[in-house]
């Protein structure tokens, strides 16, 4: 008989009623077997990042616990500042002693000293909900909550390390595996971070085993992965769902797809990865796979519009928002940003030409150059899929007032409930 055991969205509301639906098994499991033997595990399901990159977890794991110095660390990204993404507030509204007991089982695995969870102030209900969960189920291993800026770069590892240790969220230079926390020389103290939604899925996965795991999803990415569905569909919402969907079923079937008389135009992976034309639909949704079509799955998060929206307006909102966002350490990334939003917003008043759209092209090629995080690699990717996939809607907008005009609100998430999403406040005016 198959035993109940809990998916990573489903209402927990205390640790009994948690302990009762299965909760514990994956613990329980992992302590029972060699840290190694954990990690290895983890490993042979083929659980991927959900965080952004898509890296295999076990692997992540294993290379930290090889690696040398005595004190490890685990940090918990809880971060969350991505535009159209909800996902882990939602998982941890849902049902934080599984984020937890995921961390207790990665701290186990990797020998952890201690973990850390790292938040934006502004999370409130998740704070709370994290609070009153480690109240209950105290943790394995001493678990802090750091609460952080709302700054996107926070959830970034490197600049969440800095964070942690009190300072602001500026990526260092080295990643935390090989500079982790409280690093010092001889004592690089390796550090592993890992998603909300990553470590949500461990106890699933010692509980009952990798081979269970890799049923759903695609060779290249198995499991499921909620994700969140924002903008110009009728349902808009949160989904748990087994990767390997197509886009379109994702868009259409699940979320409702387009309002009367509207068609969808494009569908948005968050801030770094290329907008997906209509073309491209039948992606699956798989981290390889959305790669393979110079996409990306990113965080499972997805902004929608209509053929209402203006492809300049859109992409404008996303870049002004990297480029805000972008702390300034590495010049081509902070000018970069700042040019491609000067020549978006001379095409999108109608003052632009054939020139604004070169340089566009031009400053996507350079703003990568001595990065010291993968914000501008996000930042490249999108406006130039943007404009080579909607290059047509760029020609036709040069010289020329908006042919779509419409206010186009940066997705930036701030709640979710009755099926309704609340951005906070930043908004283009088209
Ligand atoms: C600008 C920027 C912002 C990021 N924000 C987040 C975030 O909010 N949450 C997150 O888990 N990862 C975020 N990441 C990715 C993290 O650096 C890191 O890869 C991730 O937390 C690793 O977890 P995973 O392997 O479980 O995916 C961000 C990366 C960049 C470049
Ligand atoms: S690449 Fe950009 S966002 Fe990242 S550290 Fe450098 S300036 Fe800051």
């Amino acid at each position: 008989m198959i035993e109940p055991v809990l998916a990573l969205t489903e209402q927990v509301g205390s640790v009994a009623d948690y302990l009762a639906r299965g909760g514990g098994r994956g613990l329980a499991a992992a302590v029972r077997l060699p840290a190694a033997e954990v990690a290895a595990e983890v490993r042979r399901s083929g659980l991927r990042g959900r965080g952004g990159s898509g890296y295999p977890t076990g692997q992540k794991w294993e290379s930290v616990r090889a690696r040398p110095g005595s004190t490890r660390y685990l940090v918990c990204n809880a971060a969350e500042g991505e535009p159209a993404t909800f996902k882990d507030r939602w998982i941890i509204r849902r049902n934080p002693y599984q984020v937890l007991e995921g961390i207790a089982i990665a701290a186990y695995a990797i020998g952890a000293a201690r973990a850390y969870i790292v938040i934006r102030g502004t999370s409130t209900t998740e704070v709370r909900a994290l609070r009153r969960a480690m109240a209950e189920m105290p943790p394995r291993v001493p678990t802090e909550l750091v609460i952080g800026p709302e700054d996107y770069l926070f959830g970034e590892e490197k600049a969440a390390a800095e964070v942690i240790e009190g300072r602001p969220a500026l990526p260092r230079i080295l990643p935390p595996y090989q500079v982790g926390l409280f690093a010092r020389s001889g004592q690089p103290n390796p550090t592993v971070v890992n998603n909300v939604e990553t470590l949500a899925n461990v106890p699933l996965i010692l509980s009952r085993g990798a081979e269970w795991f890799r049923e759903s999803g695609t060779p290249g990415s198995p499991g499921g992965m909620v994700f969140t569905v924002c903008g110009d569909v009728r349902r808009p919402g949160m989904y748990e769902l087994p990767l390997g969907l197509p886009v379109d079923a994702l868009v259409h079937l699940v979320s409702g797809g387009p309002r009367d008389g509207r068609t969808i135009k494009v569908v948005i992976p968050g801030a770094s990865a290329a907008p997906l034309a209509p073309e491209h639909f039948g992606t699956p949704l798989d981290f390889d796979m959305m790669r393979a079509v110079g996409s990306g799955l990113g965080s499972g998060g997805f902004a929608i519009y209509d053929d209402t929206a203006c492809m300049v307006a859109v992409t404008l909102c996303f870049a002004r928002f990297l480029a805000e966002e972008s702390c300034g350490q590495c010049p081509a990334c902070k000018h970069g940003c700042t040019a491609i939003v000067g020549h978006l917003e001379r095409i999108e008043h109608g003052d632009g030409g054939q020139e604004d759209l070169r340089s566009v092209l031009a400053r996507c090629d350079a703003v990568t150059g001595g990065r010291r995080c993968a914000l501008p690699v996000g930042a490249e990717s999108f406006v130039r899929g943007a404009v080579e996939t909607f290059r047509e809607e760029f020609e036709a907008h040069l010289g020329r007032s908006c042919p779509r005009p419409r206010c186009v609100p940066l997705p930036l998430i701030a709640d979710f409930g009755d099926g309704r999403f609340r951005y906070e406040t930043r908004e283009v005016a088209a």
